[in-house]
């Protein structure tokens, strides 16, 4: 308890330092070159990619079908795939990038498969990018056989809160922004809804407690160098 009221107390600082860098981030990220920004963007994805591994060992068996919401380039679903040997689709509503997963493109709302298609649905960052949750929740519930895996972002405190919807902003619209200057992504990056549905940890389980899922497990993720927390849901049927 001392050390999230420390932590807490720490943030506000963080969190105004992490904003005024972000902005002279913003002139920094385009001067470097467009190789050497692209092998930054690379090594951070890979780091991340690594210790959302380790959250799912439990979760994901050998062979599993798995379905990845919102996949983006498919870079987590090939990882995935190699490390279970499972079998991984995607699908997102906007096509990103050619992928070692088949990804389909749908309307956002329907998922286009029969009940019980898969037995764990991945939904990775992108419920913040969902205004109504619960229509996708449903979705995701009649589609799995088993349950689901939950990447979020998350705050403790009004001001982590405010820092999250920051970061949101900064990530999407401020480095989607530095990617069309480059020439690494098209115009549509700056699409993306943000509709800044985020939800503190006790909120998501208020949430998952109404749609009758059991809660497996909740790893929290707190970064102390950047205001900014994550944390990782399993969630079975
Ligand atoms: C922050 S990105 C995360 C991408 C990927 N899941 C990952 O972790 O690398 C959010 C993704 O959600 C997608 N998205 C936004 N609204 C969506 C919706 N209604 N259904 C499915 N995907 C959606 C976006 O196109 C984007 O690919």
């Amino acid at each position: 308890m001392y050390i999230s009221m420390a932590r807490n107390i720490w943030y506000l600082p963080l969190a105004i330092f992490y904003f005024l860098l972000s902005l002279i981030l913003f002139f920094v990220n385009l001067c470097i070159p467009t190789k050497k920004y692209v092998e930054i963007q690379t090594l951070g994805a890979l780091n991340e990619r690594a210790w959302r591994l380790v959250d799912i060992d439990d979760f994901i068996g050998e062979g599993d079908q798995v379905l990845d919401v919102g996949c983006g380039n498919g870079k987590f679903g090939e990882a995935v795939a190699e490390k279970y040997k499972a079998e991984v689709r995607g699908v997102d509503v906007v096509n990103y990038a050619n992928s070692g997963i088949q990804i389909d493109l749908y309307d956002g709302h329907h998922l286009p498969f029969e009940d019980n298609s898969f037995d764990i649905i991945i939904m990775a960052f992108m419920l913040h990018h969902v205004k109504h949750q619960e229509d996708i929740f449903k979705e995701a519930l009649r589609c799995s056989r088993r349950g689901l895996i939950i990447f979020e972002d998350t705050y403790f405190s009004p001001w982590q809160y405010l820092f999250v919807i920051w970061n949101d902003f900064y990530s999407n619209m401020v480095v989607g922004l530095i990617k069309i200057i480059k020439g690494i992504e098209g115009k549509g990056v700056l699409g993306m809804p943000l509709p800044f549905t985020f939800r503190s940890v006790k909120g998501w389980h208020k949430f998952f407690a109404e749609q009758s899922l059991v809660q497996k497990k909740t790893i929290l993720h707190h970064s102390n160098i950047k205001a900014h927390s994550k944390v990782t849901f399993l969630l079975e049927k």
